[in-house]
């Protein structure tokens, strides 16, 4: 009898011990302890930043370190260097250190469902930041970020103003694999006339430093005016690097037509300068939104599955009168 009564006991023991250690359910959308009273001053927030790639980077990071100051959230911040394993690796210290939320700016699309199923397990929602994620959409809580494929659409659109009689353009790319360039490129060739050719797309990576020797081999092998007549370029800091190309190779503002993404100070100082004809906007301040939706999981509440920030497309007639306003 008492064999069995123990028998009995050891197996309601291992059952609440397994619940307790979420044993392979659904447990992203948990609660936390403090719901539904949760402050700011509760939470502590995982931000597994991508890299600095960019001024774009950089005002993303000071918008999340900024808003914790503000608000009293307790920041867990990391720089990958733009390296997926640095994210998985940060991204696995948080878990272990019970985070309340995770904020996860992928570097690149794929490769992520294992990290994810490992947080969903351990019960720590993640919103997925600025660039998007391939894993299933039951893995994560919510994106917020922009629509990438909608300011390939909007350059494009630039192109097909620009250039009625149709040429050929060439293309500076940002990271290869990262949300942010596929979604351009996509957006690019949905939106592009039939007449305006890609002439050749090459990856800057994001960075300045990488996309001047980039820009400089398209020189090499292709006549500015002649072979082309514009490119488009992924982000403000590659089109700063291939601008010091062009310059050296003689190429003068307004020779030709430049669109770029992301509308930083840089770009804005570019339009001035005759460089670039337009900048479509990605807008990089996104702290208070995702530590406001971050609240909003730990006190059990709903929320949106996507949030697309609202963008437009800035102009060089009155980009020397904003550019004094740009926050980044
Ligand atoms: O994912 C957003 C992109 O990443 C920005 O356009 C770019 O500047 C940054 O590096």
């Amino acid at each position: 009898m008492f064999r069995f009564k123990k028998h009995i006991f050891l197996l309601v023991l291992t059952v609440i011990l397994l619940a307790a250690c979420g044993g392979g359910g659904d447990t992203a959308s948990e609660k936390a302890s403090c719901a539904p009273n949760c402050e700011y001053t509760d939470m502590t927030l995982c931000y597994p930043q991508l890299g600095a790639e960019s001024d774009w980077r950089t005002a993303n990071t000071a918008s999340f370190k900024e808003t914790a100051g503000e608000l009293g959230v307790r920041l867990i911040f990391s720089d990958a260097q733009q390296k997926q394993e640095n994210q998985i690796s940060a991204m696995r210290s948080c878990i272990q250190q019970e985070v309340d939320v995770i904020g996860l700016p992928p570097v690149v699309e794929d490769g992520w469902d294992a990290v994810l199923t490992e947080a969903q397990n351990a019960g720590i929602p993640v919103i997925i930041v600025d660039r998007s994620v391939s894993a299933d959409s039951s893995l994560y809580a919510s994106h917020i970020g922009s629509d990438m494929v909608l300011e390939g659409e909007r350059a494009a659109e630039e192109f097909n103003k620009a250039m009625p009689d149709g040429g050929a353009v060439l293309e500076l790319s940002g990271t290869t694999g990262s949300g942010a360039a596929v979604g351009r490129a996509e957006g690019f060739r949905n939106k592009l006339n039939d007449n305006i050719t890609i002439l050749d797309s090459q990856t800057g990576n994001f960075t300045r430093a990488e996309a001047l020797p980039v820009m400089q081999a398209f020189l090499q092998k292709y006549t500015p005016g002649v072979d082309f007549q514009g490119i488009f370029i992924h982000n403000d800091d590659m089109g700063i690097g291939a601008i010091e190309a062009l310059k050296a190779a003689g190429v003068q503002p307004g020779d030709l037509f430049i669109v770029s993404v992301d509308g930083t100070r840089g770009g804005f100082q570019a339009m001035v300068d005759g460089w670039f004809q337009a900048d479509v906007e990605c807008n990089p301040l996104l702290g208070p939104q995702v530590m406001e939706m971050a609240l909003k999981l730990m006190n059990g509440q709903e929320i949106d599955r996507e949030v697309l920030t609202n963008e437009t497309v800035y102009y060089p007639d009155n980009a020397a009168e904003l550019l004094p306003t740009r926050k980044y």
